[in-house]
């Protein structure tokens, strides 16, 4: 124990994840300061730890096996600025959703899309979060992170980040680092991206020739809040699968055969992304519920706890989900969130 950290043992993670299911952690710390992250883990037994921001990209299929840490430390700066771009530093504790109302306050812009997102800074560049056209990895421009296995403080490049959909070297190689904060580069100059389905016709009622990144920020903000259910309210960790991408060849077929499938770019020429939601939705699974383990009746890729479920009834629930597609489509779903305590 330190003024800079805390331990718990045996603590409840029922509140400390967005499905809401009951896990336990062995040991929880959680850490005021990065400055002292190495003197923390020095005071840990040896073994696995995991990393947990808001636990809304996670399920606790069982309890974690080693250590939980919590990293708490908040603060935003601006570093530098040249006029036309501003570099912008956040500890990984700092609260994503507060974090880009700040950005808008302080006249920085390009991230009014990722409004709302659950969750923290230093999870943003773990799956390199998206939505509404726009990736965290246009922004990112270096990761500070600890890697534990060497002690060694690290900054990583936005290149070494190898940022992809839903994808990272934090993810591949996962555990190997613990971010302690990121830095972003903003620009000053406002310039909105309204492409994304919902987006322009939610603008278009103000009757704006060019819309403010404010009001693109309150209009993802009502979108989301119109299709996608609150945690607060229902348990849950948003998209349960990312969105499957494909051979060009097997997108092409599918879409002969299902001429309603939404079929998006893929990773290259070669490849399509398909709305893993229709795939779903088509199996018939939206607002299926089993106990209380479901899928929301808002949103076919969006898995529920309606007040008990476990997470295994969850994540069984989601194998059916898979085997289905599987077997109707011929196409694997794969999670999005981390499963902790079980493997997919
Ligand atoms: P956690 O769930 O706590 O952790 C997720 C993973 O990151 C775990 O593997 C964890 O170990 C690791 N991790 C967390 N912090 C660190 C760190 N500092 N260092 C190393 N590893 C770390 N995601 C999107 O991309 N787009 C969306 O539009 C979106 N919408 C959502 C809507 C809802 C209603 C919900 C509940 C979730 C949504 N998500 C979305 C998923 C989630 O919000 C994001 O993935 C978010 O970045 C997770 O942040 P977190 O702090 O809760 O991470
Ligand atoms: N659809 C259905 N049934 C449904 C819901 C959607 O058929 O119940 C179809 C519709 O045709 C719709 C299409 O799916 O046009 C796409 O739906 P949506 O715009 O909601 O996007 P998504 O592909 O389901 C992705 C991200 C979300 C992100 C939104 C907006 C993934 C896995 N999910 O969802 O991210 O907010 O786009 O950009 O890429 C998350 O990762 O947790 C998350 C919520």
């Amino acid at each position: 124990m330190s003024d800079a950290w805390r331990v718990t043992r045996g603590a409840d993670l029922r509140a400390r994840n967005t499905f809401g299911v009951s896990a336990r952690a062995p040991l929880l710390l959680e850490l005021d300061e990065a400055a002292r992250l190495a003197d923390a883990l020095a005071a840990l037994p040896a073994g696995p730890l995991l990393v947990l921001g808001g636990g809304s990209n996670l399920l606790f299929a069982g309890d974690p096996e080693g250590a939980v840490l919590s990293l708490r430390a908040a603060s935003l700066r601006i570093l530098a600025e040249d006029g036309a771009y501003a570099i912008v530093r956040a500890d990984a504790g700092a609260d994503w959703h507060g974090f880009v109302r700040w950005t808008l306050d302080h006249g920085l812009y390009g991230m009014e899309n990722l409004a709302l997102i659950p969750g923290t800074v230093g999870a943003a560049p773990i799956q390199n979060i998206g939505a509404y056209g726009v990736e965290v990895r246009e922004f990112v421009h270096a990761v500070e992170a600890l890697e534990p296995a060497t002690g060694r403080s690290r900054r990583l490049s936005r290149d070494e980040c190898a940022l992809g959909y839903r994808d990272s070297l934090f993810k591949r190689e996962r555990d190997r680092f613990i971010v302690t904060a990121v830095e972003f580069r903003l620009s000053r100059t406002p310039a909105v991206r309204i492409d994304y389905a919902g987006v322009r016709e939610a603008l278009a009622a103000d009757g704006l020739a060019a819309p403010t990144p404010a009001r693109v920020f309150d209009a993802v903000c009502a979108l989301r809040r119109s299709k996608l259910p609150d945690p607060a309210a229902i348990g849950n960790a948003g998209s349960f699968f990312k969105n499957p991408i494909v051979p060009l060849a097997q997108a092409q077929a599918l879409a002969d055969a299902h001429p309603r499938l939404p079929v998006f770019p893929g990773v290259d020429e070669r490849s399509r992304k398909l709305s893993a939601a229709w795939l779903i939705d088509a199996c018939g699974w939206k607002g299926h519920r089993d106990g209380d383990a479901g899928v929301s009746t808002q949103h076919a890729l969006v898995l529920v706890n309606h007040g008990a479920a476990t997470g295994a009834q969850l994540l069984a629930l989601a194998r059916w989900i898979a085997a289905s597609v599987s077997e109707r489509f011929g196409v694997a779903l794969e999670p999005e969130p981390r499963i902790v305590g079980d493997h997919w």
